[in-house]
Parts: structure tokens; C-alpha cells; sequence
């Protein structure tokens, strides 16, 4: 009888859960970054190597791809965003990629819905449109070590 109870409590927990996963992905338009793809070194090859080689890495920073659509590629590493700092037109429309060169670290631009996370190996994507012009910070929200509170860059939409 007990065991009973126990079943169904298990099952009505996981449909809560998943009832607030769609509630969050549908009524709050969170936006889960996607996963694109993996940067494999080849053997004997560092990862630092192996990314710098694997497009759109072997190029990181702003790149206009259509009329204000923007292609902008980071690299994380401890601790510092390569680039450090991004100039967007007022209005731009921003496909992010992001990876990291070491460990895990994020990417998040605090007063906007960009919030990412920087794999070793991984390809974050994330698109985000610039409707106000300003500066914006970029802040790496995962901890990464002793100097992860350093770790910050600029974008300046004008
Ligand atoms: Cu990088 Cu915290």
C-alpha cells in the first residue's frame, strides 16, 4: 500500500516538473542556449589548438553576415572574453557563439535575456537583438577561479 503512495508521488513530482519546464520554456520565452556541436582534437592535439583551428572560432569577433544581422564569436578563457569588447549598431540582430579555451564559464549580459554558458569543447549558441543602444556588460557567472570576478567585457550598441 505504502509503495503505492510512494509511485505516485514519484510520478505526480516529474509531471510537476515537467509541466513547470514547459511553463517556463512557453509562457516565460526562456530560451535554452543550444548545443551545435563539439570541437573533437585530434589526437595528441590541445584543445586550445583544436579550437582556434574549428570555425567559426579561427575568427572570433563581430562579423556581418545580412543587413543588420551580426555573427559575433567568443572565446572564454580564464579569465578574460576574447573579444573583450564589441561595438553593435542600434538595432542589430546578434547570433552569439560561444566555447571556451579551459574550463567552464558563462556569458551573460546583465538587463537583457543573454545568458549562456562557455564549454571546453562545446558550441553555445544564443540570438539576441539590440533594441537599446548603451553599454552593456558582459560578466562570466560561473565561477572559474581566483580571478572569475575580473573576468568581464563591453558591448557598446550605439
Ligand atoms: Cu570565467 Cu568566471
Amino acid at each position: 500500500k505504502l509503495e503505492k503512495i510512494y509511485v505516485w508521488l514519484s510520478i505526480s513530482i516529474l509531471l510537476a516538473f515537467i509541466i513547470a519546464l514547459i511553463y517556463a520554456s512557453v509562457a516565460l520565452a526562456v530560451r535554452v542556449p543550444t548545443d551545435v556541436g563539439q570541437i573533437v582534437p585530434n589526437p595528441g592535439e590541445s584543445l586550445v589548438s583544436a579550437v582556434m583551428r574549428t570555425p567559426p572560432f579561427n575568427q572570433p569577433g563581430i562579423q556581418e553576415v545580412g543587413p543588420g544581422q551580426y555573427k559575433v564569436v567568443v572565446i572564454g578563457q580564464a579569465w578574460m572574453f576574447n573579444p573583450p569588447s564589441i561595438e553593435l549598431p542600434l538595432g542589430a540582430e546578434v547570433t552569439f557563439y560561444g566555447t571556451s579555451l579551459d574550463i567552464d564559464h558563462g556569458f551573460y549580459i546583465p538587463g537583457t535575456d543573454v545568458n549562456m554558458m562557455l564549454l571546453p569543447g562545446q558550441i553555445s549558441v544564443l540570438r539576441h537583438k539590440f533594441n537599446k543602444a548603451g553599454e552593456y556588460r558582459i560578466i562570466c557567472h560561473e565561477y572559474c577561479g581566483t580571478l572569475h570576478h575580473l573576468m568581464t567585457g563591453t558591448i557598446t550598441v550605439k
